[in-house]
């Protein structure tokens, strides 16, 4: 035991099918495999420390493996109290010497604390999920900020915040926005959060979708991919939208599109995914039928304002694992899947290991950048190189073993000219 490294998992027993679970999850990533195999070799990563702020799935783990196999002393806490996998959390610290700070329904304490457990690693590079642990170092340990050659942010929200970092002029190293990549929102945001959702909300509820009123918030990658794969399952699906452009996008592919007010009335099932807060609020709340089902996937659980529900609600009861049943004082009974969490990791295993091989490529690419560029980069939100996101795709694609065409030096040279026209 001794020669563990420091950690706070749940239990070390678990580790046996937590390193099964990260086995299969190794099967379906196959380009993080090919950068495992060079890290391997390369070492490029060598002594480096390095600590993440993540979703503690299999995948995650898979990240993990492949930087360490680089060289890298990594690091782990939990991006979220409830979509950390315990029997992984146990097998990276048991079986492969990893640093974890994660317990699925940790307390938000706890939770604060292990993003200041897992700074203890003195990290060089930095990976966020949210922007949780770039705040963490920003407000409570800026000691670290001068040796941080960079970070890597994986979500949307983490994105946003930072950008807003960098406006304030807070950010004083340089973060590669990872989910700026095409090889990552067009897949992870859209197909991933999309199945996974639908995944999600089927484990807590075993409802039919055929049929159903399914109110989508949102029309970005993420919700755009639950709407479509919603439509597939046969509900009927209405879309809510603050931006013209998405809501007409969400128009002509064939959605109904109404304010909430409106879809809070007619809604069997509600999936929030706008990155935004009080998405269904007090007001909605009071609209919604008997039995409606509430869910959000979008990074924090502020969009369905659960305060209102439990302030509105004469009693609560979890009826099924993840559910919880709010009784309404005129008779109603409303619920509510993983407490407003992101559905997709509370209520299932998150995105498929398939569309987080790319996601998790370009992180592990993207540290391998920051090490050698990051002294050249200006403190601020920086798009991950498309060369790198070119890459991924390529490498995805091979794969898949799928070839392509390739442009004939005649083609090169036509749509490098002007010359010819009618
Ligand atoms: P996005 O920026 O592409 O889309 C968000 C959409 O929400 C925009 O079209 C925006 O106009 C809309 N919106 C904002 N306020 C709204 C309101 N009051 N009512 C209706 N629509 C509103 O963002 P993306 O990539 O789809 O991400 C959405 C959220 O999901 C973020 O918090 C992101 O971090 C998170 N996320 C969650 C994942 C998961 O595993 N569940 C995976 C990836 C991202």
């Amino acid at each position: 035991m001794s020669s563990l490294p420091e950690h706070n998992v749940r239990d070390l027993s678990l580790s046996p099918s937590g390193q099964q679970r990260v086995a299969w999850a190794r099967r379906w990533m196959p380009v993080l495999e090919l950068i495992r195999k060079r890290f391997t070799q390369e070492k490029p990563l060598d002594g480096m420390a390095f600590t993440g702020c993540a979703h503690i799935t299999a995948e995650t783990a898979n990240l993990a493996l492949t930087l360490k196999a680089g060289g890298a002393r990594v690091a782990l806490c939990a991006s979220n109290p409830l979509s950390t996998q315990d029997n992984v959390a146990a097998s990276l610290v048991a079986d492969y010497g990893i640093s974890v700070y994660a317990i699925k329904g940790e307390s938000d304490e706890v939770y604060n604390e292990s993003l200041l457990a897992a700074l203890g690693n003195k990290p060089r590079l930095l990976m966020d999920d949210g922007g949780d642990l770039v705040t963490a170092v920003l407000t409570k340990r800026p000691n670290l900020i001068d040796d941080i050659i960079g970070a890597a942010e994986e979500t949307t929200t983490g994105v946003l915040r930072l950008r807003n970092m960098e406006k304030q002029g807070v950010l004083k190293f340089p973060v590669l926005a990872v989910n700026a990549a095409n090889t990552k929102y067009l897949f992870d945001n859209r197909y991933g959060t999309g199945q996974s959702t639908i995944d999600g909300i089927l484990r807590a509820t075993n409802v039919l979708l055929a049929g159903k009123v399914f109110v989508v918030a949102g029309y970005g990658w993420c919700s755009r991919g639950i709407a479509m794969r919603a439509r597939g399952m046969g509900a009927r699906v209405i879309v809510t939208e603050v931006n013209s452009l998405r809501a007409l996008e969400a128009v002509i592919d064939g959605f109904q599109v109404m304010p909430m007010t409106e879809a809070a009335q007619l809604g069997d099932i509600f999936v929030t995914a706008t990155g935004n807060i009080e998405i269904i609020n007090a007001e909605h709340i009071a609209m919604l039928k008997d039995g409606a089902i509430l869910c959000n996937s979008g990074h924090f659980n502020v969009e369905v304002d659960t305060a209102s529900l439990r302030r509105l609600a004469v009693s609560a009861r979890e009826v099924r694992p993840a559910l919880t049943e709010y009784q309404m004082d005129d008779g109603r009974c409303l619920y509510l899947i993983g407490e407003g969490r992101l559905a997709n990791l509370t209520s299932a295993e998150g995105h498929p290991a398939s569309v987080m091989d790319m996601s998790f490529a370009n992180q592990a690419l993207g540290a391998e950048y920051l090490l050698r560029e990051g002294k050249n980069l200006k403190p601020g939100v920086h798009d991950i190189p498309p060369a790198i996101d070119e890459q991924v795709a390529a490498l995805k694609l091979k794969t898949l073993g799928i070839t392509i065409d390739q442009m004939t030096p005649r083609q090169v040279e036509y749509i490098n000219s002007w010359q010819s026209g009618t």
